[in-house]
């Protein structure tokens, strides 16, 4: 059997839903796998941090968080520790940053994990705002340190298309990926196709918590992006930036539009791609699309992904998922550690 001590930086929606799946399935990965993960940090921007080299109990972490949503009532050797101390200094083995995305400068998380790395613990991250902008650079880190570094719960959460990437299509080819990489947008679309104007599905998305008040991020395609700088990086080889891609979200499309769309057998949906060119270059790009109504992508709705890759060998390979949500988020962080798990037998 062999134990994973674990640090967690963040424990709201996805920190939770992480530690949930740990606390459900921790014996049948035991029996599986002969892993054990054991948390040992956990830390938040204002409701605690906890740091116990000896472990934390993952019911009292939840049922701290459930009934006063705080960590304040738990005991544990430090409760003074923030998140850079933690990277650095803790006993853990791997890092699980999962605190708030920032896409402008990838902060306070790009710090945290290059600690972390350089002092020899694993990272596993959802997190897009150091992943988008500082890859690279965290992957030689991670490379020079003996270390690794999961990134798959940043695009379609749990559904595998990093991994599936990386893995069983790494050999095949890879020259385009295209696909539906958020949710919130999608729904939205999906609303348009069943009548409501732009503003009303935008107000249904909020009601059911897939946009945020301030929805820009999604509607002005900035997290789409953010995922096709990831695909680019980590799939293609392409150190592609944030600027490089170019992006137009979906607040200009128009009822009109949906109908026209329909009128020719078509369904707009907000495509992110990035293609390897014959000669040298690419083309990387977000934008609202008509796709033909029989084309694999157009059949997605709601808050659905999905993501088609072009290879040389199989031609066209298509996985549909869900994008977002508190446990399926957690599993992309447990495919991660598995993974190294894997990698280290
Ligand atoms: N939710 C999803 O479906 C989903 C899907 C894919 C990727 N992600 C990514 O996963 C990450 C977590 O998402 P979430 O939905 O769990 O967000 P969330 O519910 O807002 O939780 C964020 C957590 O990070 C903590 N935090 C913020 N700043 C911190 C700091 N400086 N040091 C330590 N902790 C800090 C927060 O503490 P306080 O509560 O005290 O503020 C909170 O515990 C984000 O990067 C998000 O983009 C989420």
């Amino acid at each position: 059997m062999k134990t994973y001590r674990l640090a967690l930086i963040g424990f709201g929606n996805v920190g939770q839903g992480f530690a949930q799946i740990l606390q459900e399935r921790g014996n049948w990965l035991l029996e599986l796998f002969g892993v054990n993960f054991e948390i040992v940090a956990v830390c938040t921007r204002s409701r605690g941090s906890l740091y116990d080299p000896g472990g934390l109990e993952i019911n009292a972490l939840l049922d701290s968080m459930q009934s006063h949503n705080s960590l304040s009532g738990i005991r544990a050797l430090h409760n003074d520790w923030d998140a850079l101390q933690i990277a650095g200094d803790s006993n853990a083995d791997v890092l699980v940053e999962i605190s708030y995305t920032d896409l402008e400068t990838g902060e306070p998380a790009t710090q945290t994990i290059r600690r972390a790395l350089e002092t020899g613990k694993h990272v596993v991250t959802a997190n897009k705002g150091p992943t988008a902008l500082h890859y690279p650079e965290l992957l030689r880190i991670a490379r020079e340190n003996g270390v690794e570094i999961g990134v798959e719960g940043t695009v379609m959460s749990g559904t595998p298309a990093l991994n599936l990437g990386l893995g069983s299509l790494a050999g095949a080819g890879v020259r385009k990926i295209q696909g539906i990489l958020n949710g919130t947008t999608n729904y939205i679309l999906t609303q348009m196709e069943s009548g409501a104007s732009y503003a009303d599905a935008l107000a249904q998305a909020q009601e059911k918590g897939y946009a945020e008040a301030d929805p820009t991020a999604d509607v002005e395609a900035y997290d789409a992006a953010a995922k096709v700088v990831i695909l680019a990086n980590t799939l293609m080889n392409l150190p592609l930036t944030m600027a490089d891609i170019n992006r137009t979200g979906i607040s200009e499309l128009t009822s009109d539009d949906i109908e026209q769309a329909r009128g020719a057998g078509e369904r707009w949906k907000l495509i992110g791609m990035v293609e390897k060119q014959t000669t040298s270059g690419y083309v990387a790009q977000v934008k609202p699309t008509r796709l033909p109504v029989m084309h694999p992508l157009a059949s997605v709705s709601g808050a659905t992904n999905a993501i088609t890759y072009t290879t040389e060998v199989l031609g066209d390979v298509t996985l549909i998922g869900p994008g977002a949500g508190r446990q399926e988020t957690g599993y992309g962080l447990l495919a991660d550690l598995l993974a190294i798990h894997r990698n280290s037998g």
